[in-house]
């Protein structure tokens, strides 16, 4: 079977892992500002001060994305470069930034996908309680509408939020990325006032653009480990926390059950205003059983699936669960799919095969959710170019492209050749 005719064929990255230039022209600091100074925290010490230097190269990262054939770049937006504390006055020199990339994008006929935040608050609002505050969500909400008012005539498709389950987990729940707080379940407000946030930004954006809007969600098919009934209930315990609790409430049918949110009279009509589509982010699925130790503080054990080939990072490389998580996507929820992030780190500078075999596995695996039924629109690699791969820094290579970050050259690597001829066939 072959693609649709519009099916996008693009490439996605994010403002903190590629800009650099973090106080440019009145840039305010983000938590990954602060958290990545912080001792100890980032596994090489570096930090995304300058990263790929994007700010200022974008133009030759243009230039690849057109060499690649792409037709769609999916970026993010850094919401302290447009509103430098989170709250209050604009920075129009921040916000000129993304109008003239925008504008470059278009000009070199990419369509901009934009996500509004991935990952990186304004500072001042994290010294304000970040996610855990319900009044984050509506800071963002008032975020969405000065970038929808400013971009949302040339943007092609709206992302809100990336990934909030990671987020939650990551930044709040293990502190293992920014804000760095390790709350375990006390983490789950900052879950929900994201989502509060999502529809809130939803609806700014319905008022300022005629674009389709979505949410990218990471998903992770669950594997159950063991045969017994507290394997499976761990299985299903997890499942709904990585998979169904950022997706269930948008389509109005609110939180799995045994979850705890702060919810308000009237959040979750905000949670499920209508959308366009889910936007999936899949990496690898997770091996699930029942905790071995009575004491732990987690109802459930995540353990390594054995059997599979696996990436630099470890993760296992599974293509048939992208198949099977974008026809459950497609059962469950009904809506139009895009993939908009799916990739892999691998050490090897401009010979990776290991991607090559990763990327084509993954894409017929799309091809088959899409004879399957699903109606997938779209697919997006992560990721253009190496870059600030959060905790672990610069030591993880997730690109088509490497970079050299002593001299920021940038040289294709074989899968950017591969990728091209690919988008060149399905067209
Ligand atoms: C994130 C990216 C990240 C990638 C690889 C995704 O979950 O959205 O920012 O680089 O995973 O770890």
């Amino acid at each position: 079977m072959s693609f649709p005719t519009n099916f996008r064929w693009g490439v996605s990255a994010t403002a903190y892992q590629i800009e650099g230039a973090v106080d440019a022209d009145g840039k305010g600091p983000s938590i990954w500002d602060t958290f990545a100074h912080e001792p100890g925290r980032i596994a090489d010490g570096s930090t995304g001060d300058v990263a790929c230097d994007h700010y200022h190269r974008y133009p030759r990262d243009i230039e690849l994305m057109t060499g690649l054939g792409v037709d769609s770049y999916h970026l993010s937006i850094a919401w302290s470069r447009v509103q430098p504390a989170g709250s209050g006055p604009v920075n129009p020199a921040g916000l000129g930034y993304y109008d003239r990339l925008v504008d470059a994008l278009l000009e070199a006929g990419v369509d901009p996908v934009a996500t509004l935040y991935h990952w990186d608050l304004p500072q001042p609002l994290q010294d304000g309680g970040g996610w855990l505050k319900r009044d984050t969500a509506a800071r963002f909400g008032e975020y969405a509408g000065i970038v929808g008012a400013a971009l949302g005539d040339r943007v092609k498709l709206w992302v809100t939020l990336n990934e909030p389950f990671v987020h939650m987990a990551y930044g709040y729940a293990f502190g293992v990325h920014a804000p760095g707080q390790a709350l375990l379940f006390d983490a789950l407000p900052a879950g929900h006032h994201q989502l509060l946030g999502h529809g809130l930004a939803v609806a700014a954006l319905r008022a300022t653009t005629g674009s389709p809007v979505t949410i990218a969600n990471h998903y992770s098919p669950v594997r159950v480990l063991g045969g017994t009934e507290a394997d499976r209930e761990a299985g299903a315990w997890y499942d709904a926390l990585h998979n169904r609790m950022f997706t269930d409430p948008l389509l109005g049918r609110g939180y799995p059950e045994g979850f705890q949110m702060p919810v308000c009279d009237g959040d979750l009509e905000v949670i499920a205003a209508p959308l366009d589509a889910l936007a999936v982010n899949y990496y690898a699925p997770t091996g699930v059983r029942a905790p071995q130790d009575p004491d732990a503080p987690l109802p459930f054990d995540l353990v390594p699936l054995d059997g599979y080939p696996v990436t630099d990072f470890d993760w296992p490389v599974v293509p048939e669960a992208l198949t099977e998580l974008l026809l459950r996507l497609h059962r469950e929820y009904g809506l139009p799919l895009y993939v908009t992030e799916n990739g892999c780190s691998y050490p090897s500078t401009k010979d990776d095969p290991e991607r090559v075999e990763f990327l084509s596995r993954h894409i017929d695996a799309v091809r088959a959710a899409l004879s399957g039924g699903a109606d997938v629109r779209g697919y997006f690699v992560w990721t253009l170019t190496d870059n600030f791969e959060w905790a672990e820094g610069f030591s993880k290579r997730f690109g088509l492209v490497h970079v050299d970050f002593d001299t920021q050259q940038r040289t294709p690597k074989a899968s950017y050749h591969w990728y091209r001829d690919l988008i060149a066939r399905s067209r």
